[in-house]
């Protein structure tokens, strides 16, 4: 049996998603993966820190960052780490990345990825920070030191998406990606089509876990504009930014007009796409009144969508979970089990 031992560098909604998904399923991974994934360190800025390299006890420590509560007062372990500190001293084999998503600096991830990269740890990240400005860099540097930069959960949460196009679609060309992004926005506009208020609508978003930190991201469509950069520049060969990506998010979208739009058989969906064109990459992310008999139109909720056009399948269609706690916490899972099965 292989052991794999985890440094959870966040522990917010994500961190503690993935943890609750190991403490439920560790007798299942081992006997049917034959892994035993211990957890030998936890470090979040505001929650503090334990670490232990017998293995924290997940559910003594879920239970001491419940309502407000910080890891300091977890029985045993030592504390008081940062997060670079505990990359540096924990002894992990995989860095777990959850830590809140800055497009602008990618910071602190980029550093905690690059800090556990040069240890010679794998990493592990939802944080799409590092992935939209140095996923290239992270892979070369990952490289260089012999261990995987995974990243499964940056686009569409645990539905496997990157390393479906990557693993399964090679040998494809893909000329065009289009889709849902999403699930903040999305979940929004399916509870504002029954209704709801814009406001109700995004306090649910962030009760449930969808919304980023800061949730301008999701409404202003920074977030799927971020997931564009991605998949442009994983799979269509580009090399762009966020600045590049034309975007309007759903903030300017009225009941009046989501109204106006069902009378006549139309649903709006915040579109984000990118193309391979003549001059190089088209791509944006705007609100698209779809007719109702458009696949897309009937994606709701939290769920997500995404086609790839590729010239030997024609377009596949990948639907499922886009945002939440356990749904992005699987993405850490299936980036570990890949972890594990490989080395
Ligand atoms: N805020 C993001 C969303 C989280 O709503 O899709 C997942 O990337």
């Amino acid at each position: 049996m292989k052991t794999l031992k985890i440094a959870q560098i966040g522990f917010g909604t994500v961190g503690q998603g993935l943890l609750e998904i190991i403490q439920t399923k560790s007798k299942d991974l081992v006997e049917t993966e034959g892994v035993e994934v211990r957890v030998v360190a936890i470090s979040d800025f505001q929650k503090g820190s334990v670490a232990d390299p017998d293995g924290i006890d997940i559910g003594r420590a879920l239970e001491a960052v419940k309502d407000g509560g910080s890891l300091d007062s977890y029985e045993g372990g030592s504390h008081g780490w940062d997060a670079l500190t505990t990359i540096s001293e924990c002894g992990a084999d995989v860095m777990c990345e959850a830590t809140f998503t800055d497009l602008e600096t990618g910071e602190p991830a980029i550093s905690h990825v690059k800090a556990a990269l040069e240890k010679g740890m794998h990493v592990t990240t939802t944080n799409k920070g590092p992935v939209v400005l140095a996923a290239r860099e992270m892979m070369d540097l990952a490289r260089k030191n012999g261990v995987q930069f995974l990243f499964e959960g940056a686009v569409m949460s645990g539905t496997p998406t990157l390393s479906f196009a990557m693993k399964n679609l090679a040998g494809c060309t893909i000329s065009k990606i289009e889709g849902i992004l999403n699930g903040t926005t999305n979940y929004m506009l399916t509870e504002m089509e029954a209704g709801k208020d814009y406001d109700i609508a995004l306090k649910q978003a962030q009760e449930l876990g969808y919304a980023e930190a800061v949730p301008d991201a999701d409404v202003e469509g920074f977030d799927a504009a971020g997931k564009v950069v991605i998949l442009a520049n994983l799979l269509l060969g580009a090399a762009i930014g966020p600045k590049d990506v034309d975007r309007t998010g759903i903030t300017g979208l009225s009941i009046g007009q989501l109204e106006k739009a069902a009378k006549d058989g139309l649903r709006y969906k915040l579109i984000g796409s990118a193309e391979k064109t003549a001059t190089g990459i088209a791509a944006s992310v705007k609100p698209i009144a779809l007719p109702l008999a458009d696949p897309l139109a009937g994606v709701g909720g939290a769920t997500n969508a995404l086609t790839f056009h590729t010239d030997l399948l024609g377009p596949v269609t990948v639907v499922g979970a886009g945002a939440g706690r356990v749904e992005t916490g699987f993405a850490l899972l299936q980036d570990l089990l890949d972890i594990a099965r490989s080395n």
